[in-house]
């Protein structure tokens, strides 16, 4: 269970990618060609917080129940944060990733809500940098690579 779900992670790591690249340049083209909130990036909101949403749940699964790094963390939490490595996942990189999940999720609600990309583009931008920045790319890019 816990190969399957971490190689998952893995995987889904480049569609988070890919597709918040795609929203990333979308909505900005949205902005400079001054256009309004559009049915394709409406759809496209949905597709980046579905990507977002399912990523974020297999990492708390991971972070809660199946990695050992997190749960031998949990036993020592002091010792934990000391090692730059472990603390990496127990608090760096989960924060920041599900902060960038909600960042998503206020980037669709609020381009909504005031017809402009210009929401959409500023949020989902910020979201894309904090998983660039905290994506661990030591670790192999796809599974058993
Ligand atoms: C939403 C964007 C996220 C991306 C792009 C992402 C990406 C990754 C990647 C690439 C790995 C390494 C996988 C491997 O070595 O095969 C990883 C590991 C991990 N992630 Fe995430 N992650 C995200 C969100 C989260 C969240 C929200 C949590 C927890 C709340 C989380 C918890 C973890 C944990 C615990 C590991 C280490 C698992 C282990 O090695 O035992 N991730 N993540």
């Amino acid at each position: 269970m816990y190969n399957f779900m971490l190689n998952l992670h893995s995987y889904l790591r480049w569609v988070v990618v890919i597709i918040g690249i795609i929203a990333v340049v979308m909505a900005w083209a949205g902005v400079f060609s001054r256009a309004r909130w559009t049915p394709q990036q409406v759809n496209l909101g949905r597709l980046i917080t579905i990507v977002f949403d399912t990523q974020a749940l297999v990492g708390v699964l991971l972070y809660a129940w199946l990695s050992p790094i997190t749960t031998s963390a949990f036993r020592d939490m002091a010792s934990a944060m000391k090692d730059a490595g472990v603390r990496f996942y127990v608090a760096e990189h989960s924060l920041v990733m599900i902060i960038a999940a909600v960042l998503v999720h206020i980037g669709v609600l609020r381009a909504r809500k005031k017809d402009s990309p210009l929401q959409a583009a500023i949020f989902y931008t910020l979201a894309i940098v904090g998983v660039l920045a905290l994506t661990p790319w030591g670790r192999p890019l796809l599974p058993g690579s």
